[in-house]
């Protein structure tokens, strides 16, 4: 049995396999429609979600499975002082897969040791959020046609984004890749981090001006400052303007930089850059179906 704690979970084939299924979903979802007769997966959210949530559910639904869980803590018998580690005995009794997202770094991994199905890390506090970065990679590979050779940068809270940490992590495997973090001083990668990408031998460079880079990136990876992480309201205010995409910034682009965002959105990308063909943010949400379609069907060792 195998559980997606961290994008590392998987080699750069099986990544390259779920991609591929994941693109053949797109393509032809009327042959996927059944494979998940009879099987239901729970959806444990002792946090917020829109986009995570649903799309696992969607996800299941799409392949002809069934769904149930919880939407928020309060709603579980967590409210009562029920454990993670007890949750997941329970769950395993109900439901054939799960995917969990909770506030505290470290609780997937205390989720599978707990459980008896496949469990999916759909966001542990500020630590990894490895189905964003399947939807990211998809995402990249489907547009760009290609996961390496190019200079992405990533942009705002680099601290407590866990879709950032993540996806570093997941880049590292890939050839000639160059990093600009962009953040306020306050906001920067964590240390750990920057010793992966130094280990790895990875380019990168911290810089704290969005239009300094704009001209030398293929990717632009927008992200939002992570209010809830924030120990006081102050710095988050002072903060979270930081930077703001426009359709000014959006001109000193090259012509095929694709503009992602893991979503939600607050104010850190203008609503007029939408319209722009190289804001790939909307579409990436929608790759993020295919991709949790396909590592459903992985985990639970489905062949169509
Ligand atoms: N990208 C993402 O994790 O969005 P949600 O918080 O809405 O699930």
């Amino acid at each position: 049995m195998r559980h997606l704690l961290s994008p590392l979970d998987m080699s750069v084939e099986e990544l390259d396999s779920l991609f591929d299924l994941a693109n053949d979903i797109e393509k032809n979802p009327e042959k996927y429609c059944e494979a998940c007769k009879h099987k239901k997966i729970a959806t444990l959210f002792y946090e917020p979600s829109t986009r995570t949530r649903l799309s696992f559910e969607a996800a299941m639904i799409n392949l002809g499975g069934q769904v149930l869980g919880f939407s928020e803590a309060t709603s579980s018998s967590a409210a009562k002082g029920e454990s993670v580690a007890d949750t997941m005995k329970i769950v395993s009794c109900y439901a054939d897969i799960c995917a969990m997202r909770h506030p505290k770094e470290g609780s997937a991994f205390v989720a599978a040791q707990n459980a008896a199905i496949p469990v999916i890390n759909a966001g542990d506090g500020g630590h990894e959020h490895p189905t964003q970065t399947l939807t990211d990679l998809l995402t990249i590979r489907s547009m760009k046609g290609r996961l390496g050779n190019f200079t992405i940068g990533l942009c705002g809270d680099l601290k407590f984004g866990r879709t950032v940490h993540s996806l570093i992590n997941a880049l590292l495997r890939y050839e000639n890749i160059k990093f600009v973090l962009i953040s306020p001083q306050e906001l920067r990668v964590p240390d750990y981090i920057i010793r992966q990408i130094e280990n790895a031998g990875a380019t990168y460079e911290e810089v704290t001006k969005l239009e300094d880079s704009m001209s030398e990136l293929d990717l632009l990876y927008m992200t939002r400052v992570q209010r809830e992480r924030f120990f006081n309201e102050e710095d988050y205010i002072r903060l979270k303007d930081s930077f703001i995409l426009t359709k000014d910034k959006m001109q000193l682009a090259k012509d095929d930089m694709l503009v992602l965002h893991p979503l939600p959105r607050v104010n850190e990308i203008s609503v007029q850059v939408d319209e722009d063909p190289r804001a790939a943010y909307f579409k990436q949400a929608q790759y993020g179906v295919y991709a949790r379609m396909a590592l459903i069907l992985k985990l639970l060792e489905i062949e169509v």
